[in-house]
């Protein structure tokens, strides 16, 4: 397997940032790695564990990971037809297509992931796909290697899930990494959505409480959130919560830019 194996998603919050450049707030893992909102599951890739739970709210995602590990040939098989064909009319001809296949609809999901605008996913209340066409053209990358990735995932359980059954699994030993969607109690008219539904305030308690609950069991626990007051409050009665730096580009102030902070509350410090 190669030393360095990337995301091959593009994700909206994806932290191959925070795995790669604060590495020393990841423990050495005894039992296994937990990511309940995984995403691309940056942390996955990058710690490469020998054993996970990789599960997220995101159907079409979770299969996604599930066909890629079960038969990575023929999913390649597709990904490169998506490639071969890819034009802009082919791309808003295509976006809403069903595949009966589970290894083409999981080529279709990463071509749509690579191709639309800055690879968001987004679907409108009637379950469609609306996410405009981007300005990359890439839908095979120079660094793709899907034999290595489902090699890596053979080591996971893979589910589609709400987050919290899949904490209240994790045992002594284990090592959660908890990166939820970035809502606040100043944010609640749905700025960010998944999958149609908002990430509310009360699911913000309600993940705090089951962490709360994993923090008694003996649970190794990581979680990254806004750096927000009232974020920091719900963590501080039983984690040690810091703020740390990213460097980024994106801000919209000029006098931001360069110095986002984000939370991360810990008890593995
Ligand atoms: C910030 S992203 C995670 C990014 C990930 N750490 C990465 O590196 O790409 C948050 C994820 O939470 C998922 N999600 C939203 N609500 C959820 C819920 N109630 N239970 C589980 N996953 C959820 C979204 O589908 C999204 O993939």
């Amino acid at each position: 397997m190669q030393e360095q194996l990337l995301p091959f998603l593009k994700w909206a919050g994806g932290k191959r940032w925070l795995a790669s450049n604060h590495a020393h707030l990841f423990p050495k893992i005894e039992g296994r790695l937990i990511e309940p909102f995984a995403g691309s599951a940056a942390v996955f890739f990058n710690l490469r564990p020998k054993s996970a739970i990789l599960a997220d709210s995101n159907a079409r995602l979770i299969e996604t990971y599930q066909a890629i590990r079960e038969n990575p040939d023929r999913f390649q098989f597709h990904l490169k037809e998506f490639a071969r064909t890819h034009s802009k009319d082919f791309y808003y001809e295509v976006r809403n297509r069903k595949f009966r296949s589970v290894t083409r609809r999981a080529a279709h999901f990463v071509y749509l992931n690579r191709v639309c605008f800055n690879g968001i996913y987004r679907e409108n209340l009637n379950g469609i796909f609306n996410v405009p066409l981007g300005s990359k053209t890439q839908v095979l990358l120079d660094t793709d290697d899907f034999q290595a990735v489902s090699k890596l995932l053979q080591r996971a359980i893979i589910i589609h899930s709400d987050f919290e059954p899949v904490i209240d699994r994790a045992k002594a030993k284990d090592f959660l990494f908890v990166d939820p969607p970035y809502t606040t109690k100043h944010n609640l008219n749905g700025f960010v959505k998944y999958n149609q539904r908002i990430f509310s305030w009360d699911d913000q308690e309600r993940l705090a409480a089951s962490l709360k609950r994993a923090n008694e069991r003996g649970v190794s626990i990581l979680v990254s959130n806004a750096n927000h007051a009232d974020v920091r409050c719900l963590y501080e009665p039983f984690l040690d919560v810091r703020s740390i730096e990213r460097h980024t580009v994106i801000a919209s102030r000029a006098e931001n830019r360069g110095k986002t902070t984000e939370m991360v509350a810990c008890n593995v410090f």
